[in-house]
């Protein structure tokens, strides 16, 4: 009896309650700017494990000139939060999650492993995958909300985050190289 009639109280609450207004491009732009606060500063606590595992000096030092960059892409990212007039805050991002625990997988299960560098790589190139799909979509949305100062912003993040993956690329080619001499080499 008591459940019937708070259920009843809810209903005509949510009767009163006033019909919220349309959601619009820029409510989207608003969480999806959000999503990817969450997203890096979740990078910022992650690529310094990244870099303190790698066995190559040329990985490590790849982690850590872009965990410089990222702070440099969250201090933009606050920028553009300032400019809508929101305070800067994240929104659970459960992709970067998702992408952040199979890194954490790689090393665990990698550890000090020859195939660790490869997985580190891999990874790591996932995290700017994401990054760049959500980049190309922010600035795009910024131009058609008519920021251009925010679509520069993004931009500006977003050669960042291709130039990390072409480097991440190119070190994975290097590092695959050796690491398939070295099983050639033991397998002989
Ligand atoms: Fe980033
Ligand atoms: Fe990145």
């Amino acid at each position: 009896m008591a459940k019937r009639a708070k259920k009843r109280t809810t209903k005509k609450s949510s009767a009163r309650r006033p019909r919220q207004a349309p959601k619009m491009l820029s409510d989207l732009f608003l969480d999806t700017l959000k999503d990817i606060y969450f997203a890096e500063n979740k990078i910022i606590k992650t690529l310094p494990k990244m870099a303190k595992a790698a066995n190559s000096k040329e990985l490590t030092a790849a982690f850590n000139k872009h965990l410089r960059e990222t702070q440099g892409q969250v201090k933009r990212l606050d920028q553009i939060f300032k400019m809508l007039g929101k305070p800067a805050r994240g929104k659970t991002c459960e992709a970067i999650n998702g992408i952040t625990d199979e890194g954490a997988g790689i090393m665990k299960g990698f550890k000090n492993a020859p195939a660790l560098d490869a997985g580190l790589l891999a990874a790591a190139q996932a995290v700017e995958h994401y990054e760049i799909s959500r980049y190309g979509t922010l600035r795009t949305w910024a131009e058609e909300l008519g920021m251009q100062d925010a679509a520069r912003l993004l931009q500006a993040t977003l050669d960042e985050e291709e130039a990390t993956d072409h480097a991440l690329t190119e070190l994975a080619t290097s590092v695959i190289n050796l690491e398939a001499e070295q099983e050639h080499r033991e397998a002989a």
